[in-house]
């Protein structure tokens, strides 16, 4: 395991560990080092910033000291500035801050506050630090890339000498922003009603700037004891500015060359009791209080970017990446906040009964749920969402933050990874097996054994010989290779990238303004600073094919240990006093740096030689809001538990409402040997994850799923084989995504804003817009599971159409071979049945389309495809359609939903599917009136007068038991790309029936 890394472990304790493993004798434990990570009280700002709240909340006459000032107000363009006065003590003085508050085209607000004096420059730092004196106001550059329009419509519609200041925004005026002066606060209201509160209770705290003042130090006589805790108490208290200027942890000191620098505010959401978002935390998609109250944490939830391996399982503590986006939900509505900020940052939460008239106007809850969100530096940066859905919420953080980028088709099938395939030849014999038990997989990973003593961008030269070969062997199926490249590089001799990111000085910095020097897989390394434009282009070049050899066009990258992970740095991290392009502390930007290490090799994949053109593929473990822009990311280092298996559907639920829905887990759990009743089960989730990739730790035992034998192997070959079955479906729900922002695993709550009892259910997923609804087994032993039913329309069984209806719980059949999947009534599901070795190989494969009934007998659906590779569907390469099942005239419609007039590569890429038909059809629920139906007409565009009208066999299957009648029309043979239209009417073939509406 990696309790000390590698390479700084004597060499006899590895050999002995490796026997002790190797004889099943040493079973390490498997724990999170809590003390490689601070508490909130070992964080100073975080133990500052609680301290302060809960002085506010015991006091009677306390008020915050933050107040605007009315003569400085001025509103101009959707923009709204003021000052905002400080009072830092009891003679008055005043620190100012200036605050800017936009109200933007898309119903969002932003409000910043920044403080003069440093922005200004006019602040001194210690230790002749050359960092820099601004906050750092820069995350934006990172995160946003558009929806920042001011609104035109936004107006100042009331402004009081003392009292408050009313601005009304959003469509049609519907929203308003009362800023009240003093002391100074913000409700946002939708509707008259206030859905938002800042500093409502007071705990707005921007530490200022202010001088170390050097207190003398009382010379201990020889002899003298240390004063008594007692004798000390008349002392005067005054502030605790223990950890003002100077921080250790694990034997590392942060010089803290600016002092205290905190921003820190509560927002509040009355009326809200369920609150969603900020991963990445091991917990609950309802987030959990964090200030007592029934089964509450007592650490607020972190965002501090961090290789926390072996991590625990319901717990507030920080992992790998951090997005600070938060959703507040109750009946009738959703909204939100995003605090852009990238330094290290705590959020406590609490939930108070409120007293609101159930009878009042609104569907308020009863529950207010106010939270307490602190950063260690930056300045005060917040974005407010008034909703009312959840698909506002996602659309309009997408529209600042980025769409998820539409994947490679590839990248959404099945990916197979250990640490570590161990030779070339090992690739190529694990890609036969697969092929040789007729398991469907894409591609195949390479973690860092492949290297030569871990120095990226080489091969090792006596275990991957002929790189070149095996990547040909992969393509011949249409296989990808992933080879992970971190951002640590080797400080070694006779290794050129190493040579040159020094000399052209592309590396982070340490406080003395040094190359940063410290320790991770290949020992002693440097870290690649891509805050620095220079660095990424140097980075692009070393992904040339002429450069990195043996990689080939269907080579992709895996970004690891992009935290970045230090061994022996501070939480396994940099040194938060290190030095970024600009001179940006690491401070100021640590949970972005993965962010731009990751979108750096995104470039490169794009630019690996002149005219190659293809979406490249980046997984990354670290990650940050806009992350979903150029990667996919997985939850690291988890373990083969049941409870790791359990605990990945509300993270990967949480990583869809949060903008990055390219989620997954390590399916089989990295850590440990999972017994193949585990492995099977984690397949049978897998499938779910929006990225679905196996991976193990190197020290445990080989689980290919052709490893596992009968019948767990044919088990995991068939949920595999759902997997591919419904790739048009989970496409289909990229595209979404990458277009409205839209999750593309969502929980009730998503699809069912109304459901108050579904609000916490975050065992269970529906498949993008599909209507698809899987609860995955995560109990060992397990042979049924309860699934969760929102609504009234019938569920039925995927495999059997057992029908499911009325809302609340329902027991699903689960044995080891069965995988619960219920169809929603009223959607039409595209797929495609034949069997194959990888998804490129179905390419040209026809499509079968399930229409599922509703309640009233209709069913619609959608249906998104296109190459799957280059980046011609952004100019109208594609095809995009909806099927229409009207009840009422039991017609089947295709119909296009691409608006854009067809261009040459439009019109190319349709003559090129023009072949692909349906080739099934098969109608779920179906009327007993098709008892005796044999033909229905078949109607298809483009063709000719003659052939227009064409009766084709059509099959019932009656309805027994609780399983639904079926009917399938078994060969429609109507383009997947044209328009068409399928009569099943009571008139049945060859009969004319125009309209026939009723
Ligand atoms: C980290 C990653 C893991 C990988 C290992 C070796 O622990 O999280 O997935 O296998 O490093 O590269």
């Amino acid at each position: 395991m990696r309790s000390l890394p590698y390479s700084v472990a004597p060499r006899w304790t590895a050999v002995l560990l490796l026997w002790a493993a190797f004889c099943g004798l040493f079973v390490p434990a498997a724990a999170v080092k809590h003390e490689n990570f601070k508490t909130c009280d070992q964080s100073g700002f975080c133990k500052r910033n609680r301290q302060f709240a809960d002085d506010v909340s015991a006091s009677s006459s306390w008020t915050s000291p933050y107040n605007l000032v009315p003569a400085s107000l001025s509103f101009n363009k959707g923009q709204l500035e003021a000052t905002v006065l400080k009072t830092i003590n009891d003679v008055g003085e005043k620190v100012p801050l200036p605050l800017i508050i936009t109200f933007l085209e898309s119903g969002v607000a932003r409000v910043t506050l920044d403080e003069e004096k440093r922005a200004k420059g006019q602040i001194t730092l210690r230790h002749d630090s050359k960092a820099r004196k601004e906050r750092y106001n820069e995350a934006g550059q990172w995160a946003l890339v558009g929806g920042l329009d001011p609104a035109e419509g936004a107006a100042l519609s009331e402004t009081t000498d003392t009292g408050y200041t009313k601005v009304v925004y959003g469509k049609g005026g519907n929203l308003q922003a009362i800023i009240r002066h003093s002391p100074f606060s913000i409700d946002f209201q939708r509707d008259g009603e206030t859905q938002v509160k800042f500093n409502e209770r007071g705990f707005l705290n921007m530490e200022h700037w202010r001088p170390k003042v050097e207190k003398p130090v009382e010379e201990k006589k020889e002899g003298e004891e240390e004063k008594k805790e007692e004798e000390k108490s008349d002392e005067p208290k005054g502030e605790d500015e223990s950890t003002w200027w100077e921080e250790t942890f694990g034997g590392n000191t942060d010089s803290k060359p600016r002092g205290p620098e905190a921003v820190a505010l509560d927002i509040s959401f009355p009326g809200y009791e369920h609150v969603f978002g900020i991963p990445e935390h091991a917990t609950k998609l309802s987030l959990k209080t964090t200030r007592g109250g029934d089964n509450a944490y007592t650490e607020p939830y972190r965002l501090y970017n961090a290789d926390v391996f072996e991590y625990e399982m319901d717990s507030p503590m920080t992992l790998y990446g951090a997005i600070p986006f938060m959703q507040a939900h109750r009946k009738g509505s959703t909204v939100g906040v995003f605090w852009l900020n990238a330094a290290e940052s705590w959020i406590d939460i609490t939930k108070v009964k409120n007293t609101a008239n159930p009878l009042a106007l609104g569907m308020k809850g009863h529950t207010d749920t106010q939270t307490h969100w602190m950063s260690e530096s930056g300045i005060l940066d917040v974005f407010v969402f008034l909703g009312p859905t959840p698909q506002d919420m996602t659309r309009q953080y997408g529209e600042l933050t980025g769409y998820t980028a539409m994947p490679q088709s590839f990248a959404i099938a099945y990916h197979q990874c250990r640490w570590n395939y161990v030779t070339d030849e090992d690739v190529k014999d694990v890609d036969r097996r697969f092929d040789k038990f007729s398991i469907p997989y894409d591609v195949i990973w390479l973690d860092i054994e492949y290297t030569q003593e871990k120095k990226y961008f080489t091969w090792d030269p006596l275990t991957f010989v002929n790189p070149d070969q095996m990547q040909k062997q992969l393509d011949k199926r249409e296989r990808k290779l992933v080879a992970i490249i971190d951002p640590h590089i080797k400080n070694t001799d006779n290794y050129p990238v190493i040579d040159e990111m020094k000399k052209k000085d592309l590396a982070v910095k340490n406080k003395d303004g040094n190359h940063y020097e410290g320790w991770c897989w290949p020992g002693s390394s440097m870290w690649i600073d891509c805050f620095n434009p220079a660095a990424v282009d140097w980075w692009k070049s070393l992904f040339k094919y002429d450069k990195f050899k043996g990689t080939a066009h269907n080579t992709f990258i895996w970004n690891d240990m992009n935290e970045p992970s230090v061994f022996n740095g501070p939480e396994t991290t940099m040194p938060k006093d290190n030095l970024h392009h600009g001179n940006w502390e690491h401070r100021d930007v640590h949970n972005i740096n993965g962010m731009t290490f990751h979108n750096a090799t995104y470039q490169a994949i794009t630019e690996r030689k002149k005219g190659e053109v293809q979406r490249p593929f980046v997984l990354t473990r670290a990650f940050y809001s806009g992350s979903q822009r150029s990667a996919a990311m997985w939850t690291g280092d988890n373990l083969a538990e049941w409870a790791h298996l359990e605990a990945s559907l509300p993270m990967v639920l949480n990583q869809g409402i949060s903008g990055f829905p390219f989620s997954g887990a390590d399916v089989g759990g990295f850590f440990g040997n999972p017994s193949k009743e585990l492995l099977t089960r984690w397949y049978q989730a897998g499938i779910y994850y929006p990225f679905f990739r196996g991976h193990a730790h190197i020290d445990t035992r080989r689980r290919e799923p052709y490893i596992a034998g009968s019948p767990y192997t044919e088990i995991i070959t068939q949920a595999l084989r759902l997997r591919y079955q419904l790739l048009p479906a989970w496409y289909t729900a990229f595209h979404e995504a990458s277009t409205t922002g839209a999750p593309i695993v969502r929980p009730n709550f998503y699809v069912h804003p109304e459901d108050e009892n579904g609000f916490a259910v975050d065992d269970q997923l529906y498949i993008g817009s599909t209507g698809l609804l899987a609860k995955p087994v995560t109990k060992e032993g397990a042979d049924s599971v309860s699934v969760y039913i929102a609504d009234t329309q019938p569920y039925y069984d995927y495999f059997d159409y057992t029908t499911y209806s009325g809302a609340g719980h329902h027991t699903v059949p689960a044995p080891l071979n069965k995988i619960p999947l219920l169809m929603q009534g009223g959607h039409i599901i595209p797929r495609r049945d034949r069997p194959r070795r990888s998804s490129g190989l179905m390419k040209y494969d026809p499509f079968t389309l399930i229409v599922v009934l509703d309640n009233d007998g209709n069913a619609s659906g959608t249906l998104y495809i296109d190459d799957g590779e280059t980046f011609d569907y952004q100019q109208g390469a594609f095809i995009h359609r909806r099927f229409d099942f009207d009840g009422k005239r039991e017609i089947l419609t295709s119909a296009n939903l691409d608006v854009s007039s067809p261009n040459s590569k439009a019109l190319k890429y349709i003559k090129s599917m023009e072949k692909v038909r349906v080739e099934k059809i098969i109608i779920v629920g179906a009327p007993k009136g098709w008892k005796n139906k044999e033909s229905v007409v078949v109607m298809e565009e483009g063709q000719k007068e003659s052939k227009r009208r064409k009766p084709t066999e059509i099959e019932y299957h009656a309805a027994e038991g609780k399983k639904a009648a079926w009917a399938v029309v078994r060969a429609p043979k109507v383009g997947i790309g044209r328009g068409w239209r399928i009569d099943f009417g009571d008139k049945g073939a060859g009969h004319e029936h125009h309209g026939h509406e009723h």
